[in-house]
């Protein structure tokens, strides 16, 4: 089955498309994939503006859909399914990208069906040349959401744990911001973050031994109050490395020990990794060297996967499209949605 993914839900626009008769044991099916990203759009603004997110998504759809047709070098007739992101995310944003896909659904009388966003995340990694098997914890940790779901199969979701307020990227973005770093943040912190001291400032880790939620607001205050305090040496290469790394520590040793705790409560020995965050290297160095100690094992998407694209959409979509389900023909998005609310295949 060929499925045509469509994500739009924030400021890429993804296309690709997934063939279950392609899968081999280094290629998990993925046929071809566009993406185009709108962040220089948005920079000048230091975040997404929603109805710009919107207008280009609308300008981009139809040439990505004939570049990616050209890429894999089939027609729009070899199209079996067509998966789009339903929600959760910027309700302009995810309207183009479900009236695209539902409407040219309908003229080639294929099925469609709506797919969860952080889904799609939360399975990309299996789409990896060693995909991890069910059961295990995944941590989700994009710009929007940052969530533990202890995932038993697809559908099958609870929540552990998750942000009472900013997601981690949400909180990478606004130190970057402070720190008078370019949007998006996370991956520029991260680079001034390399000639840092991680421990040259204690920052909190708010909620650290409270249960499995996070709380990443307080670490805003606490960078500003942190800028303010250096003032007059602010500019001073040195001192914003520091800051960079101790603020990086400080976000990633709250993640790794809720990581290591949500395995334990779990009863699980794999730990899935995926959303934007996940490709901070920081992260991925503490949660290998974690991990090893409790005999437990790290899996991530593919790089070109841990944020959004249009392949981990198709895979998804793949997945309960092959169960039988599928969406009728009325369009509904949403933008709030919580994981656990999805059917089990
Ligand atoms: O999953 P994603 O592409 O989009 C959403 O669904 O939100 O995640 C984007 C988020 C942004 O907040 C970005 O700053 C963050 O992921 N990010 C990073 C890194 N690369 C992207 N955060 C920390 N370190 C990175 N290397
Ligand atoms: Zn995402």
């Amino acid at each position: 089955m060929k499925v045509l993914g469509l994500e739009t839900s924030c400021d890429e626009t993804g296309l690709a498309i997934f063939d279950s008769e392609q899968i081999t044991s280094d290629n998990q099916g993925l046929i071809g994939q566009v993406l185009y990203s709108q962040i220089e759009l948005h920079a000048t603004y230091g975040g997404v503006v929603p109805e710009l997110a919107s207008r280009d998504h609308i300008r981009k759809l139809v040439p990505l859909f004939n570049e990616l047709l050209e890429q894999c070098q089939i027609s729009k007739s070899e199209i079996d399914a067509i998966a789009y992101t339903k929600g959760p995310g910027l309700i302009g944003a995810l309207m183009t990208g479900a009236l695209f896909g539902r409407s040219l659904a309908y003229g080639l009388g294929i099925p469609a069906i709506g797919v969860h966003h952080m889904e799609g995340h939360l399975l990309a990694p299996l789409m990896s040349a060693n995909p991890p098997a069910f059961p295990f914890v995944s941590l989700l940790v994009s710009g929007g959401h940052t969530l533990l779901v202890a995932a038993r199969g697809v559908g099958q979701y609870e929540i552990l744990g998750e942000s009472i307020d900013d997601a981690a990227g949400e909180c990478f973005d606004k130190a970057a911001k402070m720190l008078n770093l370019p949007y998006p943040g996370g991956p520029n912190v991260a680079k001034l973050a390399e000639t840092g001291n991680p421990n040259a400032y204690e920052l909190p880790r708010p909620m650290l031994h409270k249960g499995l939620d996070f709380s990443f607001s307080g670490m805003k205050t606490a960078v500003h109050n942190l800028i303010k305090d250096t003032e007059g040496s602010g500019d001073d290469p040195k001192i914003r490395a520091d800051i960079a790394a101790s603020f990086q520590y400080a976000v990633v040793d709250t993640l790794v020990k809720k990581c290591v705790k949500a395995l334990k409560q779990a009863q699980m020995k794999r730990l899935v990794i995926a959303g934007g965050v996940s490709a901070n290297s920081q992260l991925r160095q503490q949660l290998a060297d974690e991990l090893d100690k409790i005999n437990a094992t790290v899996h991530y998407a593919p790089p070109a996967l841990c944020t959004d694209n249009g392949a981990m959409i198709a895979f998804a979509g793949y997945q309960r499209l092959q169960a039988g389900q599928c969406d009728d023909l009325a369009v509904s998005c949403v933008p709030r949605w919580n994981i656990d609310e999805l059917p089990a295949v």
